[in-house]
């Protein structure tokens, strides 16, 4: 557990860097990161290096006794470069390249880029590879941002085609996959495909999808070529990446599969007003962030680090970039804090040291003022550093990796899917992922989140959200794990190809869920369904409500179907079959919860009703509470001596760690 910084020399006088620097070790920061937009002063012009104040750099943080993680600076290629290889610009939809003048302009299909990339991180690498000071690295920034992914520029096409041919091997069998012969789409060849974009109407989903993966795998190969190069250079030294928080424009595990550390970017008040959070709740957390939102980052990529996860970027004050940007509570950076070392987190990194005065950013807070006093954020990262000291050397095992009984299974190219054939124009796959997260968090349930192929042997829950495409083998390796298991409405509903699976939905799923969904309809925001729990002898009204979807189920097998809620009308609106169970449905929260619970109950694993304003995480022998509430909340049945932050009064915004055994 330690504290980092992002911070930016080449946008201050030289004069500043010793003490800032010596104030930084002061607070308690431990890493500071660097140099990931510094290109333009990296290599002023083409071919001739300036290195000089970027060692300088280094040597001031390493002499003060600072970990450096040393980036690619390959997010901002400089303008020169760009008027070299205009190739270099993505095309977007409208078949116009994205200018230069901001971040992220490049194109990761670019012969010239992918060249000039390899060029830059040789020759940081080659540089600080072995440098005592550097312990990390991190590639690139924000592999995504801004949405360029997506490129549909000659290069990508022409790769496209490659990734076509070795994934169909002949023009006939992509035909029969995508089913081009609707609309006379058919191709003769591979070299007839162009991207799916500025069609009349909707462009065929299949081609649609194929260019999402393709373009995902192209972010996956570009980030391996900066990984190879630094693990040449720099042996031993652990890489990273910083993600975004839900974000889900490419595979995120594949790109993780090359790294040590996932790291994400974690802006919670940024985040709730961007993301699809209705008006009032997003009033009700305006300065602390949804409950679980960050969390829940926080899951996805503890799963996917090798090393504990970091928090590469911390909010720390108000940002610049959402719509409205609300300061945080008094208290809220430290919660934040301490919630990602709640959920395993081996660092946070406050984003960033100082807030700038010019340029885009410069309302962007930082930990320090732009002149230079300590703000509100950077009283709050000391307070966690001295929080931390006290916490570790309590604690020998406080670092402990977290072990779930829950998992939640989250799928990067369902979300693709559903945005392609929504059917419904609301059906957002990470908001149903995170509803049901939300509700095992209010449950006080920790919970690992993982990919399709992960293996699920020692969960008793496993919670899968709408989940259109399942491997062939997942009915029978949820089986094999022994846990009860919670699938969402459209499982099973696609095949790989995008087609209806021959037996209907759940497709491969039905040997487990000997049933059929013969029909489905999407429901517009202001319209739900009852539905009535079966079991509910006095339930003449209803229970909760159905919303965004409903799945039409029939059976050949009725016998082996245990229905447990109906809709109004009396179609099934959640079934059981063995150790399986299946919504028809997305339900209000609070019937969500209520059906979790007792899920959860079959399955073993106890629960405790929080609502929505406490969470807790545990991690080793430790248990933190967070209290995002607006008023105090006690522990009931804690010793006070178990204690190692707090007490058992939280105050709202406070923390609270105890010992309560493994
Ligand atoms: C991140 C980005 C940083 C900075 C920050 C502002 O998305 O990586 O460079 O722009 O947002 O909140």
């Amino acid at each position: 557990m330690r504290l980092g910084v992002c911070y930016y020399p080449e946008h201050w006088p030289e004069s500043m860097w010793e003490d800032d620097a010596r104030r930084m070790k002061a607070l308690g920061i431990e890493q500071v990161r660097i140099a990931e937009f510094a290109w333009s002063r990296m290599e002023p012009t083409p071919g001739e290096y300036d290195w000089g104040w970027l060692d300088r750099a280094v040597d001031v943080l390493g002499a003060a006794g600072l970990q450096v993680v040393m980036c690619t600076p390959t997010a901002t290629p400089p303008k020169w470069l760009i008027d070299r290889h205009p190739d270099i610009l993505p095309i977007g939809a409208d078949g116009r390249p994205r200018a230069f003048g901001s971040r992220r302009h490049y194109d990761f299909s670019s012969p010239s880029y992918f060249t000039a990339s390899q060029r830059i991180c040789t020759a940081v690498a080659e540089r600080y590879g072995e440098h005592p000071a550097v312990a990390y690295w991190q590639t690139d920034n924000e592999f995504g941002c801004h949405h360029t992914v997506v490129s549909y520029s000659p290069a990508a096409v022409g790769r496209f085609r490659e990734w076509l041919k070795a994934r169909y091997q002949t023009i006939d069998a992509l035909n029969r996959a995508w089913g081009t012969v609707f609309w006379s789409m058919e191709y003769r060849s591979f070299d007839e495909i162009d991207a799916p974009v500025a069609t009349v109407t909707e462009a065929h989903p299949s081609h649609r999808l194929d260019y999402r993966r393709f373009a995902s795998d192209e972010v996956a190969r570009y980030n391996r070529m900066q990984v190879e190069i630094i693990r040449a250079h720099s042996p031993g030294r652990p890489v990273a990446h910083n993600f975004m928080q839900l974000f889900t424009e490419f595979d995120h595990y594949k790109v993780a599969t090359d790294l040590d550390v996932a790291a994400w970017d974690s802006y919670p008040l940024g985040a709730l007003e961007e993301q699809w959070f209705a008006p009032d709740v997003k009033a009700r957390w305006l300065r602390s962030g949804h409950p679980d939102f960050a969390s829940f980052n926080h899951d996805v990529y503890r799963g996917m680090s090798k090393l504990p996860f970091w928090v590469m970027e911390q909010q720390p004050g108000p940002v610049n970039w959402a719509q409205w940007n609300p300061a945080p509570l008094p208290g809220m950076v430290r919660l934040w804090s301490w919630e990602a070392f709640a959920h395993g987190a081996g660092c946070v990194s406050y984003f960033r040291w100082r807030q700038a005065p010019f340029a885009q950013e410069q309302m962007h807070a930082g930990l320090n003022t732009p002149d230079n006093r300590l703000d509100v954020g950077g009283n709050e990262a000391a307070q966690v550093a001295d929080e931390i000291r006290a916490v570790l050397a309590a604690n020998a095992d406080a670092d402990a990796a977290i072990r779930s009984k829950v998992a939640l299974v989250y799928d990067y190219e369902a979300k693709w899917l559903f945005e392609i054939h929504p059917q419904g124009a609301d059906f957002h796959y990470p908001r149903f992922a995170f509803e049901y997260y939300s509700a095992l968090r209010a449950l006080g349930l920790d919970v690992d989140i993982v990919p399709v192929d992960a293996a699920l042997d020692g969960y008793r829950l496993i919670v899968v959200p709408p989940l259109p495409v399942v491997p062939a083998d997942f009915a029978a390796r949820l089986a094999s794990s022994g846990a009860q298991v919670v699938l969402g409405p459209r499982t099973g509903s696609k095949t790989a190809d995008v087609q209806i699976p021959a037996n209907l939905p759940p497709g491969a799923l039905a040997s487990v869920l000997p049933l059929r969904v013969w029909r489905v309809e999407s429901m517009r925001p202001n319209v739900t369904e009852a539905v009535l729990l079966v079991d509910n002898q006095s339930a003449t009204q209803e229970d909760g409500v159905a919303r965004h979807w409903r799945d039409f189920i029939d059976s050949d097998a009725a016998d082996s179907l245990d229905v447990r809620a109906r809709f109004a009308d009396g179609h099934p609106a959640y079934v059981k079959s063995g150790a399986f169970h299946y919504l028809a449905s997305l339900f209000d929260d609070a019937l969500t919860v209520r059906l979790l619970k007792r899920i959860a109950g079959e399955a073993g694993v106890e629960t405790t009703s929080l609502g929505d304003t406490v969470r807790f995480s545990r991690r080793g022998a430790l248990t933190y509470v967070l209290n995002y509430g607006d008023q105090t909340y006690t522990l009931a049945d804690v010793a006070d001596d178990a204690f190692v932050i707090g007490s058992r009064a939280i105050e709202p915004q406070g923390v609270a760690v105890y010992r309560s055994g493994n």
